[in-house]
């Protein structure tokens, strides 16, 4: 086909090599003993050397420095659950029902996961909501700890633990073997620090020292946009739940099979599972990953600095907004015919998906009403893990941001499944509301507002504000004036 003759051209003009038209990413399954580590599996040293601090890498690669410090162009944060007050609901009793807003440029990680109200306001290092594994996509300072610490100690305790430490925001020991002769002679040297990823890519066939160059552009995001989970059965480390495979079938499979859940729904009491992002997975489904066009290929493309030579544009953003070194490399459409393809695909998908939520939300609501009545926990099960596997598969549609561009079909299809499964849990839940004699529809509570929803679930917005703002004032100053003392970090990183 056209688009692939003009693929082959252009990625050899460009010098990537000959990777792109490779088979359907086949997931072979039949590997032993796919499961989360063991304790003793953590304890072991990993011998990663890592120069974590930035600011050293921006005259040797002035370029490619930056290209990446300009991801701080992207400074808007949009506050997801204000938007869509139903995420406020489903995820009732975790946190983020508190506040959850849409990514921004990698620049800010570090920034965006102190400020965000999920973290809470901790006064010294054994307090606080969440642990250490907060972190774990923040930035090169993460796998820096691990190989400093061990993995077990830098998984071990509270994400406070860890804040005079990790400052540096996502950077060039997180892609780069930063001390390899081949990156002190400009060539990439791509590498995966974090133990957990490899294994995670073991665990798919996919190690990452034997992939081709096009497979490892790829895997160097699958160090954080993938979908994870905390190992409570140990010590809370993060683990990629790929042992099946990375659909959305496969995940939970493994999750109902490990009897594994996120938190327990504030309200209707339903074990739940929490998706994160799973870029990397749908990507993979999706028939840019089918070919061999990688995350790099549109994220960040080859271009010319003003001396003349191609280098690699670390502004990861928006591929539509570099138009002529992404899309346009491969496919003859305009800017415009392509832009409205993807924005058709996004509005399908949003349509379907806002159905698939106002369905969860009621169930919740209509599950605490058969609780009320005195429905049983027998009675509830069922019921309980349809609403699970729903929610599940809306997240997974959801938590990818991009997945409207990187596998419409995929989506569709997820969302179409999770609308299956809610109707099995209304269906259900209707037949024990009558059992108990709840007349129906219930009467559902009004979460127009992120407002209102957050006073139906019970969350005290003002005061998780207050004790963030304390922590912000009297803490953050300390965390920085340590970093900076021991040499981690020029300056703060950036307030907001
Ligand atoms: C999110 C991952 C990521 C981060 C962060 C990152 N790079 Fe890269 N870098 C890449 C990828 C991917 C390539 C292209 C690899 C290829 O062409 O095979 C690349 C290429 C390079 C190259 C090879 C020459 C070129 O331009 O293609 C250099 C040098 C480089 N990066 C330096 C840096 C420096 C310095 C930083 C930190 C300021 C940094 N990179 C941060 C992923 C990253
Ligand atoms: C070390 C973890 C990590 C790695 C590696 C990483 N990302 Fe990210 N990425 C994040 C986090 C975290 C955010 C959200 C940052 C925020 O909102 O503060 C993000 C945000 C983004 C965004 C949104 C940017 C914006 O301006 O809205 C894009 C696009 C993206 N990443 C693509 C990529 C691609 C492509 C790669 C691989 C070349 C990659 N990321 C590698 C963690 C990572
Ligand atoms: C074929 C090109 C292409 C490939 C391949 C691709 N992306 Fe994207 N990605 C895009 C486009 C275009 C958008 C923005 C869609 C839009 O404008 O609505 C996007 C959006 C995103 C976003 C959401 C950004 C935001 O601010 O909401 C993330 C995160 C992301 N991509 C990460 C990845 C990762 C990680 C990979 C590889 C696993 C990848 N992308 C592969 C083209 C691509
Ligand atoms: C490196 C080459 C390459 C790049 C870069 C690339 N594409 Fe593609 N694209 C392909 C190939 C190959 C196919 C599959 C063609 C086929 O199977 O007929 C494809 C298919 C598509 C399709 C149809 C399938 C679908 O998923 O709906 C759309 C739409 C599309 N690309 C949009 C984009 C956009 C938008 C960008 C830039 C953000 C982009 N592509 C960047 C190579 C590329």
């Amino acid at each position: 086909m056209n688009i692939v003759r003009k693929t082959l051209l252009s990625l050899v003009v460009a010098g990537f090599g000959l990777s792109v038209v490779q088979t359907a990413v086949a997931i072979d399954n039949s590997v032993a003993e796919k499961r989360a580590p063991t304790k003793e599996e953590l304890a072991k040293p990993t011998n990663v050397v890592i120069e974590a601090n930035n600011s050293l890498f921006a005259d040797k690669y002035p370029k490619q420095y930056e290209s990446w410090a300009s991801t701080a162009k992207s400074t808007e944060i949009v506050p997801a659950i204000e938007v869509d007050p139903r995420l406020i609901v489903m995820w009732g009793g975790y946190a983020f029902s508190k506040e959850y807003n849409k990514p921004r440029g990698h620049f800010y990680t570090v920034t965006d996961v102190r400020n965000i109200l999920r973290t809470g306001g901790p006064l010294d290092a054994n307090s606080g909501p969440q642990p250490m594994a907060c972190w774990t996509c923040k930035g090169p300072d993460v796998p820096r700890l691990i190989n400093e610490w061990g993995e077990e100690a830098y998984f071990t305790g509270k994400w406070a633990k860890g804040g005079a430490e990790i400052v540096n925001s996502i950077g060039c020991a997180d892609c780069h073997d930063t001390t390899s002769k081949d990156f002190a002679e400009g060539k990439p040297a791509l590498r995966i620090a974090r133990p957990h990823v490899l294994r995670a890519l073991a665990n798919i066939n996919k190690e990452f020292a034997g992939l081709d160059k096009t497979d490892q552009r790829a895997a160097v995001c699958a160090n954080c946009h993938v979908e994870y989970y905390f190992d409570k059965k140990n010590v809370n480390n993060v683990v990629f739940p790929w042992m099946k495979g990375v659909d959305v079938d496969s995940i939970e499979k493994y999750y109902d099979e490990t009897e594994f859940y996120d938190w327990i729904h504030s309200i209707s009491k339903a074990p739940m599972l929490k998706a994160q992002h799973p870029d990397y997975e749908t990507w993979l489904q999706g028939t840019h990953g089918k070919n061999g066009v990688t995350c790099v290929d549109c994220h960040m493309p080859k271009v010319q600095g003003a001396d003349g030579k191609v280098y690699t544009d670390h502004k990861i953003g928006n591929p539509f907004d570099a138009f002529e070194h992404t899309c346009a490399n491969c496919h003859d459409q305009s800017k415009e015919t392509l832009q409205k393809v993807v924005e058709g695909h996004k509005k399908d998908i949003k349509q379907v998906m806002l159905k698939l939520e106002d369905q969860i939300v009621k169930a919740h609501f209509e599950a605490k009403a058969a609780w009320d009545a005195g429905a049983t926990e027998s009675e509830m099960k069922e019921a309980l893990k349809a609403i699970r596997h729903a929610q599940w598969r809306w997240d997974y549609s959801a938590a990818g941001h991009g997945g409207h561009m990187h596998s419409p079909d995929i989506i569709l299809k997820v969302i179409a499944t999770g609308l299956d499964r809610i109707a099995d849990a209304r269906t259900q839940l209707a037949i024990i509301l009558t059992k108990h004699g709840v007349q129906q529809p219930i009467k559902y509570p009004d979460v127009s507002t992120a407002e209102k929803a957050w006073k139906v679930m019970g969350i005290d917005i003002e005061k998780e504000r207050a004790d963030k703002e304390k922590f912000l004032k009297e803490i953050i100053p300390q965390w920085n004036k340590e970093a900076i003392e021991k040499g981690l970090i020029p300056e703060a990183p950036p307030a907001k």
